[in-house]
């Protein structure tokens, strides 16, 4: 088994383990009072989390210079996408039962599920063109602008978050802090100045 064989299958069955625990959990009936709840929230939670990660690994790739975290990205993204879509699937079952007219007035009626359908089908979008094929025929850069919609789809998913807080706004708030420095981090990195040959890439390097 190669490097990156062995990289890929931890990232698989560490993304995993959130599942199995909620699974779980569910089982054993470890899911407090509301059960559907529960599910909405954690899987919600974990399609941020997944999709913040993706994020990070540019960056971290460049300031730690760990070149292969590129490779378990494409994996990343792909679990934020799952994670979100057995979201969506919580919430299209449990609260709206199956009810699709309902799912519509819900979104034209509450922002924070607007919010949070925008983010979700930015994320349908990265994913279907995830592939090695799509690359191939979009070409790699038309690819590489389509697949910085992930930031928006990142803070489309904070915003959906912040909006449905009652009044603890602490946790949104972190997600938003750490997505816009990973965002600056990008954007400086990218448009800074470039820096004289043989000067050593450190926390600020420039491409
Ligand atoms: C597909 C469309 C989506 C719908 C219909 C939806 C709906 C919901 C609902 C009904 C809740 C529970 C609200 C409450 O507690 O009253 C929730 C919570 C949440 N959702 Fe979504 N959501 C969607 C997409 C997303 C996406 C794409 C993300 C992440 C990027 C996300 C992240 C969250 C988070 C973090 C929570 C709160 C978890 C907590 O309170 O601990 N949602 N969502």
């Amino acid at each position: 088994m190669t490097d990156t064989s062995f990289a890929k299958l931890v990232v698989f069955v560490n993304a995993l383990v959130p599942l199995a625990l909620l699974l779980w959990d569910v089982y054993r009936k470890q899911v407090g009072p509301n059960p559907l709840d529960f599910a909405t929230k954690t899987t919600g939670m974990l399609t941020l989390i997944f999709l913040s990660l993706t994020v990070a690994v540019t960056p971290l790739r460049k300031i730690f210079g760990v070149n292969s975290l590129v490779k378990v990205r494409k994996m990343l993204g792909l679990f934020a996408f799952f994670y979100g879509a057995l979201h969506l699937l919580t919430y299209i079952w449990f609260d709206r039962s199956w009810n699709l007219i309902s799912v519509g007035q819900d979104v034209a009626s509450r922002r924070f599920i607007l919010a949070g359908m925008t983010s979700f089908f930015l994320m349908v979008r990265l994913a279907i063109t995830s592939t090695n094929k799509m690359i191939k025929r979009l070409g790699g850069k038309r690819w590489a602008q389509l697949h910085r919609l992930v930031y928006l789809a990142a803070i489309a998913g904070v915003v959906h978050f912040w909006m449905l807080v009652k009044s603890d706004t602490r946790l949104p708030l972190t997600f938003g802090f750490i997505l816009l420095f990973l965002l600056c981090y990008r954007l400086y990195v990218k448009y800074a100045p470039a820096q004289p040959p043989g000067t050593r890439a450190g926390l600020f390097p420039r491409e």
